[in-house]
């Protein structure tokens, strides 16, 4: 009889079963039953050959446990880890098929083999298709290891034997585990295969960057526990069809989660931008109704974006209400205070809120913006091409201050600008930018006005 190498367990409420079921007979909870590998018997190496830790007194670790970076030479990667990844993390890095996972990661074994050896394990490439792309992205050194493997044992095999410094995994949703009946991607496997990595990167000190699927919904396919387990989560986000990319990170232990990197995909792999506005404002309509310009802060870096706005008489008895890089509540509420506050009657229109560029505006301070690109839809009016506008929009349609003003209107004036729209009571406050001409309005019947003026 084949003995018993799996178990199965509620990833809701901890039961343990001893067969899959569609629901947890305990807590009752759907499709929540994932399998796992029964624990190794008494003789069977402990914790995948990892020694057992000894608990310290904190004052007693010395300076090899002190925070050691591996900057991966790609600034804008560096940047969202918080100055690069910390020497045995787990870095897992999600995005949309045909994004350019592969090839950042690829990309960033070129900078680190100059001080690290690295292991580039791919279950998806050959290694005939990864010298090739290698090729490509001009990424040539002798402390670069590849493996194309998929199954987990073979592939900690390698690492004993090779002892890199860096471990790269793409993909986590094609390692398997051979004692796991589960096929290769599934919840219990994606797991598993994670423990493994993360057990090799706190006990061997090794930093593992990981790449994985993400689902329909765009979260990284597998249980939600993975995003607990790992250091830092990564997405790479953008518009398939659009040169530009933009990685942000979920999750990040060791450094701030709001900071974004931005990178342009050409054909000899990922290139830096160092200056997303520019980028994120080129090809821009001149002079046409219905957009806006505001500045977000990404972190601590002034980023500016440009809001779409569509008004158009409803097609049906309700009307459509669709936003893209915009909290949808956010959106329909702007609409209703345009209509209450700024007596346009927006309800009898569909309404399209698009953020260009993919980028996506989570900040009150956007709000001006959105409230003027709609507005300007509504009365087919242009705003103007060099106008932007700051300010976070109540209820009652005031203008309310936001932070990093300051920062935000010398970014706005750098890319050209000549007029904003600021809150009327920051604006007594602020140093004069030179070139800038600030328009101050202390609600939005104010802004509204002096569109209509122009
Ligand atoms: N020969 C090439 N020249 C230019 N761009 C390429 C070439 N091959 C692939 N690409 C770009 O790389 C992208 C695929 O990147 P990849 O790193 O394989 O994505 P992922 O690993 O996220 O699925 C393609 O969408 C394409 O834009
Ligand atoms: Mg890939």
């Amino acid at each position: 009889m084949k003995a018993k190498t799996s178990v199965f367990y509620c990833t809701e409420c901890g039961n343990e079963t001893s067969k899959w079921a569609g629901r947890c007979p305990v807590c009752g909870a759907w499709n929540s039953i994932v399998e796992q590998a029964a624990p190794k018997t008494a003789n069977a190496p402990k914790g995948r050959g990892a020694p057992r830790a000894k608990a310290r007194p904190i004052n007693d670790l010395g300076a090899a446990e002190e925070e050691l970076r591996v900057p991966t030479g790609m600034g804008e990667l560096d940047r969202v880890l918080g100055g690069g990844a910390v020497k045995g993390s787990l870095v897992l890095v999600g995005g949309a098929p045909g994004i350019g996972k592969s090839t950042l990661m690829l990309q960033i074994c070129g900078k680190l083999c100059e001080t690290n050896k690295v292991l580039y394990v791919s279950g998806e490439e050959s290694p005939h298709q990864l010298k090739m792309r290698a090729k490509r992205l001009n990424v040539e050194s002798d402390k670069l290891y590849t493996l194309s493997e998929t199954c987990l044992g073979d592939v900690l095999e390698s690492v004993r034997e090779e002892q890199p410094d860096v471990l790269i995994v793409d993909s986590i949703q094609t390692l398997y585990n051979e004692d796991l009946d589960s096929p290769a991607g599934s919840v219990g496997q994606v797991k598993d295969c994670t423990m493994a990595l993360m057990q090799l990167a706190k006990g061997q000190g090794i930093t593992v960057f990981v790449i994985g699927h993400v689902n329909k919904e765009g979260s990284i396919a597998g249980p939600k526990v993975l995003e607990h387990m790992v250091d830092c989560v990564l997405y790479f986000e953008g518009d398939r069809n659009m040169a530009y990319r933009i990685l942000r990170a979920a999750k990040n232990r060791f450094g701030a989660t709001n900071e974004i990197g931005v990178f342009e995909m050409r054909g000899v792999g990922l290139v830096e931008v160092p200056n997303p506005s520019e980028l994120l404002l080129s090809g821009r309509p001149e002079d046409a109704p219905g957009t806006c310009v505001t500045c977000a802060m990404e972190g601590a870096r002034p980023v500016l974006a440009e809001i779409q706005a569509l008004l158009a008489p409803a097609a049906q008895n309700v009307p459509r209400r669709t936003s893209n890089g915009f909290d949808y509540n956010r959106a329909a509420m702007l609409l209703a205070v345009l209509e209450k506050r700024g007596a346009l009657k927006v309800s009898a229109c569909d309404a399209f809120l698009n953020v260009i560029g993919g980028l996506t505006l989570d900040e009150p301070a956007a709000d001006l913006a959105a409230i003027l690109a709609l507005a300007s839809s509504y009365l087919d009016k242009p705003i103007g091409k060099s106008v932007a506008a700051i300010g976070e929009v109540g209820l009652t349609g005031e203008v309310r201050g936001v932070s990093h003003l300051a920062q935000r209107l010398a970014e706005v004036r750098r890319l050209g600008f000549e007029r904003c729209f600021v809150p009327k009571r920051h604006a007594e406050r602020l140093e004069v930018v030179k070139g800038l001409t600030l328009i101050p309005v202390s609600n939005i019947a104010d802004a509204l006005r002096e569109i209509a003026r122009s």
